[in-house]
């Protein structure tokens, strides 16, 4: 019998990704619980979830991490730590002084502007004290159990050194605890098994002028522009793989006859996510957690030596910069990163619904 070594490749790499253990640092919402179903479909370990500062202050965001873990019963197996609530330098301050001189940015995520009214209607909050809660966004339900204890960092720290070589690191959101455990433990992003992020759009300025300010928006980079420096540290450390998701985050859409279809199975997830994802933005951290998963899942990538903007005088402060091989910086240590272009947006669509519809239990994991 002739099998063919394409298939016998795919037989060895589903073997080998399943089982892979993965910790999840990303700004939780409502609807936003589809990253840590879609690795817990692929077989994948979750060791934990980490809330930070990006789209909201951390305490924010690990409260909706718990609480979307609570509403499908996987808060008993699954702890969330809180991450820092600063960025390692950035401020609400310096970077609303940051906008005057180049320009708002269409989402400002943490840093808009406080507005209580806001918050009382509902919105996360948003500069102003980082230790207040909105409980008024809580839509999933605000949660009956509590984070772990101790900062986010040192536990990366601890559950890198305890699995050396097994652990993916997923960011969603902003890379401040990543960038302090790689701080804190030189040998921490060496003993990973890769990182993932959302985020490091490139060559999008055309496309944030031609459109809408929401098309500005989607092409906008909140999760490495609130901490600058935090990116530049973690997407310069040495992690043995480091996956770029940014322009390609913005290729698959949820559509309402996507969301109907989905919602044909009642359970907490299906319901959350007809309630509350709509469908005005793509499937933005989904894309970048899908893109580790199975290295089938993309199918169209490129690498190059990547460095981020850290010069707060630039238009581009956050934004990243990339250098062919023969034009690397001579003073520089860069990494050589894998950016996707093109993700199987079928699949995706597909194992989202699968996961919603038929979410992992803790009894299963
Ligand atoms: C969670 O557990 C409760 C009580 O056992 C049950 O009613 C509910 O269906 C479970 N939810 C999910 C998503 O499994
Ligand atoms: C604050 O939020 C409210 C409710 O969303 C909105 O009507 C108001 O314009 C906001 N205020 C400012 C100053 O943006
Ligand atoms: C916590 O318990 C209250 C009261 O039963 C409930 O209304 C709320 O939805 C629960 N929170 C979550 C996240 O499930
Ligand atoms: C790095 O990660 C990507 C995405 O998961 C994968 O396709 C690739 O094979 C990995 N490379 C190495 C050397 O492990
Ligand atoms: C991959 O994407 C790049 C950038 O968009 C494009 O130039 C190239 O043609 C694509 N390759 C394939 C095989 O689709």
């Amino acid at each position: 019998m002739r099998v063919s070594s394409s298939a016998l490749l795919a037989v060895a790499s589903a073997a080998a990704v399943s089982g892979t253990k993965v910790i999840l640092d990303n700004d939780w919402s409502p609807a936003g619980f589809i990253p840590y179903l879609l690795a817990l479909n692929a077989g994948w370990d979750v060791l934990g979830l980490i809330g930070d500062t990006a789209n909201s202050w951390a305490l924010q965001t690990s409260l909706h991490g718990l609480a979307t873990l609570e509403r499908g019963n996987l808060s008993s197996c699954i702890p969330v730590y809180r991450g820092a609530d600063y960025p390692l330098l950035n401020t609400p301050q310096l970077f609303q002084a940051w906008e005057e001189v180049h320009g708002v940015l269409p989402w400002q995520g943490a840093f808009a502007p406080e507005n209580l009214t806001a918050e009382a209607a509902g919105s996360d909050p948003t500069s102003g004290d980082p230790n207040r809660i909105s409980k008024a966004a809580f839509t999933e339900g605000y949660p009956n159990t509590t984070l772990a204890s101790g900062p986010a960092a040192i536990w990366l720290v601890e559950q890198v050194n305890k699995y050396p070589g097994e652990i993916v690191i997923y960011s969603g959101g902003a890379l401040t605890n990543i960038a302090l455990a790689v701080r804190m433990d030189p040998t921490f992003a060496s003993k990973t098994k890769g990182l993932v992020i959302m985020g490091g759009y490139i060559d999008v300025n055309l496309l944030q002028v031609v459109g809408s300010v929401g098309e500005a928006d989607d092409n906008s980079d909140i999760n490495l522009m609130i901490d600058p420096e935090a990116s530049k540290i973690a997407l310069t450390a040495d992690f043995p793989n480091i996956t770029i998701v940014g322009n390609a985050a913005n290729q698959v859409f949820p559509t309402q006859a996507y969301w109907d279809e989905v919602y044909q199975v009642k359970n907490a997830y299906t319901e959350l996510a007809y309630n509350y994802y709509g469908t005005i933005f793509p499937f933005w951290d989904e894309t970048a957690m899908f893109s580790v998963l199975d290295p089938a899942n993309v199918l169209n990538s490129t690498q190059f030596y990547l460095d981020v903007d850290t010069a707060a005088s630039s238009p581009n402060y956050g934004n990243i910069h990339a250098y062919q091989e023969a034009l690397t910086p001579a003073a520089q240590t860069l990494q050589k990163v894998n950016y996707v272009f093109e993700v199987d947006g079928n699949k995706l669509l597909e194992d989202i619904k699968q996961t919603l519809q038929y979410p992992p239990t803790c009894a299963g994991l």
